[in-house]
């Protein structure tokens, strides 16, 4: 790969007419030599690539948890909304990424942002059965006989079967947990509707195994660390 291309492409906020301004300036080594020409090719998953002595190492993708707050878009384009993709930090802006599944705009929590479309795919597949979990407030309390009702598979809006769900009931009379095997458009809000019930606040609390990390304020984000990645797709 071109020494441009690669230090763009792993620091978005590193243009390739700044790499070669750098270059010009003496300030990109590859393997310890100062490297002028910024389109000498290098082997990317090898070579040592620094920029102001800063190493710049080497990820084929980038995984970004989002804590989305209400109010935010999980598409592409958003209209008058805000998206995901425009709210996070230049730095993480990579061409191709986009949002692995969605919310609705007035769910908050975990959102996977990447541009790893064979792990998106993956994770989305309604063969994989990944779970999801989701914390609830309802609007009037929970009752005995959810567990069984989401367990059995239940039937939303007549004809749609979903698959069996875990439910959680909390301390809380109003509060819970609920653990989906597949993501059907506004599922979680349809399942309560089907028993009665009503969703008022709803938040994604973890994606496989991976929790959404609880001291990640509304509106932030993380980059999901290499050993973490698996997680993601763990029934
Ligand atoms: N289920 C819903 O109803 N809404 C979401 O945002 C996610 C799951």
């Amino acid at each position: 790969m071109r020494l441009d291309k690669f230090i763009s492409s792993q620091r978005p906020d590193i243009s390739r007419s700044m790499v070669k301004e750098l270059c010009r300036k003496g300030m990109v080594s590859v393997n310890g030599q100062t490297v002028k020409k910024p389109d000498t090719h290098i082997d990317e998953s090898r070579a040592e690539i620094c920029v102001n002595g800063e190493r710049i190492s080497y990820r084929e993708h980038l995984y970004i948890m989002l804590n989305k707050p209400r109010g935010v878009v999980c598409s592409s384009k958003g209209g008058r909304s805000r998206t995901v993709l425009e709210i996070i930090p230049e730095e993480y802006r990579r061409s191709g990424l986009f949002p692995a599944g969605r919310l609705d705009k007035d769910t908050e929590g975990f959102v996977l942002l990447t541009d790893d479309g064979e792990l998106a795919h993956k994770m989305l597949s309604p063969k994989s059965h990944v779970p999801k979990t989701y914390f609830a407030r309802l609007e009037k309390p929970w009752e005995e006989g959810y567990a069984e009702a989401f367990a059995g598979g239940m039937t939303i809006d007549g004809n749609e079967k979903c698959l069996p769900a875990e439910f959680k009931g909390g301390k809380d009379p109003f509060e819970c947990t609920l653990v989906l095997h597949e993501g059907k458009f506004h599922q979680v809000k349809r399942m309560f509707q089907a028993l009665g019930n009503r969703v008022v606040y709803l938040r994604r609390i973890s994606i496989g195994s991976l929790p959404l990390d609880p001291d990640l304020p509304l509106g932030k984000c993380l980059e999901i660390l290499h050993k973490d990645v698996e997680k993601l797709l763990a029934r």
